[in-house]
C-alpha cells in the first residue's frame, strides 16, 4: 500500500480507506491523508468508511464504521456492544474464530520476524477449547458508575456501559448477575472463579459473596488461590500451558531448574514432579500471598524452593539445567535476559503473554548465544487480540538449528 504524504486530520473526520494488515493490540493499519491510522472493527483486505477517534503526534486512532467491501472473514459480532465506541473488552468479534487465529499467529511470528530477525514458520494460535470462543472468562473486573451501577468500560474511556451480560464470561460468572445489584459507593466488583465452579464476588477489597480462596485443579493436583494471585482466565490455559512447557523443557530426573516469576507454582509443581527428589526447583516470585498459596500448595514437593524476590535484582545461580519464564506483560528486559544466558542453562522455555516484549527479550537472549527451537502460540483469549506464546531456545547458532519447530505436546496426564 502506497503511503501518501502526511495531511493534518482531526477527531471525527471520516475518510474511505483500502484496510492494511492487522497489528499486535487488535487494529489494523491505513493511511488516510498519509496518517498512520490503527483501526478498531476491520478486517485486512477490507475497504471501508472510518471515523478518527484520537490524534497523536505519530498516529490517529479510528473505528470503521461502514464497511463498503467486506472480507469473507467478517462476521456478525455476537455480542451487541462489540461495535465502535461500545465495549473495550473484545477486538475480534467481528472475525471468524479460525482467522482470528491465523492473525494471531501471523502477529507472534511478525513480532519475531521484526524484533528478534528469526522467523518461526506460520504459527496458528492452538485453540484450547473445541467451542465457539465464549464464556471462558473466569475472572472478570466490573466497573461501577456514580450510580451504583455495574458494567464494563467502554473503548478506550472510564465511561461505564450498562453491559447486563458479558458473553465471555463464564456461566458461573453469569450466573452471580453482577449487573442486576446495586453497588454504591463501589469502585469495581471483582468475580473470580475456582475449578469447582465456585465464585467468589469482592467489592473492591471487600468480600461480598464466596471464599477468600478458589479452588483450582490442573491435572491431578490442587490450589487454594487468592483472588489476587496471578491465575490463568481461561479455565483451559493452566492445564495447557503446563503441558506445552514440560514437552518443550523435558525436564529430566535429577535436574537443578528455574521457575521465574513462579507465581502459585503452577510450573513448578510439574517441572518438580518431573526432576524428581533429586533433582531440584527454585520457583522465585515477588508477590507474598502467591508464595504463600504456592507453597502451602506444594507442600508435597520438598525439592522445589520457593524464594520471596524480585526477578530483576536476583542473583541467578551459575550452573542449572534449565529455566522457565513467565513475566508479565512488560517482558523480562535485557538485564534479567543477560543473566538467564549466563547461567547456561541446556533450555530456557519462554511463556508470554506479549508477542512483542517476548520477541525483544527473545533477541537479547538470541544476542548472547541462543536461539529458537520450538514455538507454539495458544488461543488462550478468544475474541480478544491477546495470546499466549511459548517458546524455547536452545544453546549455539539460530543457522545451526534447522526450522523452528512446533512445540510437540505430550499430555502429562
Ligand atoms: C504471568 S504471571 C505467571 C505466574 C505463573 N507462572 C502462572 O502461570 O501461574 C507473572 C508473575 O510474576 C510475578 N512478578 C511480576 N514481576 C516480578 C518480578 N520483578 N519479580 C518476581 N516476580 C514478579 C507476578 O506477581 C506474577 O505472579
Amino acid at each position: 500500500m502506497v503511503k501518501p504524504t502526511k495531511e493534518k486530520v482531526e477527531v471525527g473526520q471520516e475518510f474511505t480507506v483500502e484496510i492494511g494488515a492487522m497489528v499486535h493490540g487488535g487494529h489494523a493499519l491505513a493511511y488516510p491523508k498519509g496518517n498512520t491510522a490503527f483501526v478498531r472493527h476491520a478486517i485486512p483486505g477490507e475497504s471501508a468508511r472510518i471515523r478518527i477517534t484520537e490524534v497523536r503526534s505519530k498516529f490517529i486512532r479510528a473505528d470503521a464504521i461502514e464497511i463498503l467491501n467486506a472480507s469473507e472473514h467478517r462476521v456478525q459480532a455476537p455480542c451487541v456492544w462489540a461495535h465502535p465506541g461500545g465495549c473495550g473488552g473484545c477486538d475480534f468479534q467481528h472475525v471468524e474464530l479460525s482467522e482470528q487465529r491465523r492473525i494471531k499467529g501471523a502477529i507472534a511470528r511478525e513480532s519475531l520476524m521484526r524484533h528478534a530477525g528469526v522467523d518461526p514458520g506460520e504459527a496458528e494460535a492452538i485453540p484450547l477449547r473445541d467451542d465457539h470462543g465464549l464464556h471462558w472468562r473466569s475472572r472478570m473486573r466490573w466497573s461501577v458508575d456514580q450510580g451504583g451501577n455495574a458494567g464494563l468500560l467502554a473503548v478506550r474511556t472510564h465511561g461505564v456501559l450498562p453491559i447486563d451480560e458479558c458473553i465471555l464470561a463464564t456461566r458461573a460468572i453469569a450466573a452471580a448477575k453482577v449487573t442486576e445489584r446495586q453497588w454504591p459507593g463501589v469502585e469495581s466488583v471483582h468475580t473470580v472463579q475456582g475449578s469447582n465452579q465456585a465464585v467468589s464476588i469482592w467489592a473492591d477489597r471487600e468480600l461480598i459473596d464466596g471464599g477468600r480462596k478458589v479452588t483450582q485443579h490442573v491435572h491431578d493436583r490442587e490450589w487454594e488461590i487468592g483472588a489476587s494471585d496471578f491465575w490463568q482466565v481461561h479455565p483451559d490455559a493452566a492445564p495447557a500451558i503446563v503441558d506445552f512447557v514440560i514437552a518443550a523443557a523435558a525436564p529430566q530426573s535429577g535436574e537443578r531448574w528455574l521457575d521465574l516469576y513462579a507465581g502459585a507454582g503452577l510450573i513448578s509443581a510439574f517441572l518438580g514432579e518431573a526432576v524428581g527428589a533429586e533433582g531440584r526447583v527454585h520457583a522465585v516470585e515477588s508477590y507474598r500471598s502467591a508464595l504463600r498459596d504456592g507453597r502451602r500448595a506444594l507442600a508435597d514437593l520438598t525439592q522445589v524452593e520457593f524464594i520471596e524476590a524480585d526477578v530483576s535484582t536476583w542473583n541467578l545461580p551459575s550452573q542449572v539445567d534449565g529455566i522457565v519464564l513467565d513475566p508479565p506483560r512488560r517482558g523480562a528486559g535485557v538485564e534479567v535476559m543477560a543473566a538467564i544466558a549466563a547461567a547456561q542453562p541446556r533450555a530456557v522455555v519462554y511463556v508470554a503473554c506479549d508477542p512483542v516484549a517476548f520477541a525483544r527479550d527473545a533477541s537479547f537472549l538470541m544476542g548472547a548465544g541462543y536461539a529458537l527451537a520450538e514455538f507454539s502460540v495458544l488461543d488462550a483469549f478468544p475474541m480478544t487480540h491477546h495470546m499466549e506464546c511459548i517458546a524455547k531456545f536452545v544453546p549455539g547458532a539460530q543457522s545451526d538449528l534447522g526450522p523452528v519447530q512446533a512445540i510437540k505436546v505430550n499430555r502429562i496426564r
